[in-house]
């Protein structure tokens, strides 16, 4: 097998082999922020990436993209529900994200997880050439550094949790704890989205493994140091752009708009289905400013695109029948005949749609009650080019820290959200412009590049594996 000098792996490969509607197999872009923006970097990078390629069963031979090498995993139907819809999305996922919905502790799962992350490992070794550098992604592998280290002492090793690290008092509720911490801390840096989480992995290792720490970022463990670090991700700002500026684009948000029934003010939502994104809080503040009469259907419509995610997991497939009532209700009780209060799509659009959508919201709604990084709100930002329109966000999403002139909220507290959404609706198109240009401008110099720069040269510091990205 031909070896890679950077190795890339993570549990869903930027790509998902699907059937098109004509029973023909077609490639389609997978989902999720992971993927798409990791890909975004290494489209034209020799490396190799290892992951899942989307469906159970056997590996799915998947094409490589440019010099860009697929090391396809299949999963077998056993590993998918006990590593990937148990442990992974069913125990760590709830937990890391603050326990809003009560995490699962299933025994059963614990070796599936352990052997799927033992299999990655070793697919992954293989891949990598001498002295090399091997790049783990997220919660589903957070076994991999260390079974790495023991397969290839030679490589240099990252990890990066693009999920929120949870304070210790929630970690430590896990089981599997010292095997979960003893995994990640395999690497030779481990990153994360926000300074908060590598302050408690810091403490984690104190006090679970008598590590030392040393200054904000070295722990010592067993003689041997891992550095720690926040690395907030970003999205490739330039595509965002320029998809925003095609005339195509520009033509299909002028359709949208219209299409809308040009209302005065359109407010816009994009999320994968799931319990994290506070869908429910957010129709419960709409819900109510339409009940008050502080909203009217005539002049303010809500889109909210809701992604299905995990669909064989019972608690998104019960948040869905919940929405989906939810919607009908406010659609029921608040629509008229050719103008309903929300435009509910359950499918996923592709980058331009996207742009197209984020150019026709006047108010981008993004609450999550906790979210890693949340790279919609980026996006939403990138594609502003008039530097208008107002973004509403979640002080829970990792964002937050960089986009700290958009109308920064908590949505647990449903009268401060009403609140704010209609601040938002109603703000001087001035302040609005203030708040869009400094956010544009922060993220101009904070892209994907920049992120995997970071990231690389801190785990190499000769910059010999940066210098391979784009
Ligand atoms: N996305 C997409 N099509 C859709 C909805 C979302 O391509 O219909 C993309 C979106 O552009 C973003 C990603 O999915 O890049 C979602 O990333 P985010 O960090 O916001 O959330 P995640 O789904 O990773 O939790
Ligand atoms: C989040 C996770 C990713 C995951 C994505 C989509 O962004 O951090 O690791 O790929 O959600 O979820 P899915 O379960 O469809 O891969």
């Amino acid at each position: 097998m031909r070896q890679s000098s950077l190795v890339v792996v993570s549990n869903r490969l930027p790509i998902d082999d699907s059937v098109a509607p004509d029973g023909a197999c077609e490639w389609r872009r997978s989902p999720g922020g992971l993927a798409g923006a990791l890909h975004a970097i290494l489209d034209r990078t020799p490396a190799t990436w290892v992951g899942w390629g989307g469906k159970v069963g056997d590996a799915p031979a998947l094409p490589d993209i440019g010099s860009l090498r697929m090391r396809p995993m299949g999963l077998t139907s056993e590993e998918h529900s006990g590593y990937y819809e148990g442990f992974a999305n069913s125990t760590l996922w709830p937990l890391y994200h603050d326990a809003v919905l009560p995490p699962v502790f299933d025994r059963g799962w614990w070796e599936t997880y352990r052997a799927v992350n033992q299999r990655f490992a070793r697919a992954a070794a293989e891949a990598v050439e001498p002295g090399g550098t091997v790049w783990v992604q997220d919660y589903h592998l957070q076994l991999v550094p260390q079974m790495i280290r023991e397969l290839r002492p030679d490589v240099l090793i990252g990890f990066f949790l693009h999920v929120p690290f949870p304070p210790p008092e929630l970690f430590m509720q896990l089981p599997r704890r010292l095997d979960l911490l003893r995994g990640m801390l395999g690497a030779d840096l481990v990153g994360f989205q926000r300074p908060q989480a590598a302050h408690n992995i810091a403490q984690l290792a104190v006090k679970l493994l008598g590590a030392r720490v040393t200054g904000d970022d070295q722990i010592t463990l067993d003689g041997r140091a891992i550095r720690t670090g926040a690395f907030p991700m970003s999205i490739d700002v330039a595509e965002m752009q320029a998809l925003a500026a095609r005339r195509d684009v520009r033509e299909r948000a002028a359709q949208l708009r219209s299409d809308l029934g040009r209302p005065r003010r359109v407010l816009l939502s994009v999320d994968r289905l799931d319990y994290i994104k506070g869908i429910e809080h957010r129709l419960t503040a709409y819900s109510e400013l339409l009940r008050d009469g502080r909203v009217k259907v005539r002049d303010t419509v809500m889109v909210q695109v809701a992604v299905p995610s995990r669909e064989r997991v019972d608690s998104y497939r019960a948040l869905r029948h919940r929405i989906e009532g939810e919607v009908g209700r406010i659609n029921g009780e608040h629509g008229r005949v050719g103008e309903p209060a929300i435009h509910y799509l359950i499918q996923p659009f592709d980058r331009a749609e996207l742009a197209a959508l984020y150019q026709t919201a006047d108010v981008m709604v993004v609450t999550p009650l906790r979210d890693g990084m949340n790279l919609v709100a980026k996006e939403y930002v990138a594609a502003r080019a008039d530097a208008s329109g107002a973004l509403v966000l979640s002080e829970f999403a990792g964002a937050a820290d960089e986009l700290e002139d958009a109308f920064l909220v908590n949505p647990h507290d449903v009268d401060g959200l009403k609140e704010t959404l209609l601040r938002a609706m109603e703000a001087d198109p001035a302040d609005l412009e203030r708040r869009m240009t400094a956010m544009r401008s922060h993220l101009v110099g904070h892209d994907i590049v920049a992120w995997a720069r970071a990231y690389l040269t801190t785990l190499d510091r000769t910059g010999r594996v940066a210098a391979g990205l784009r």
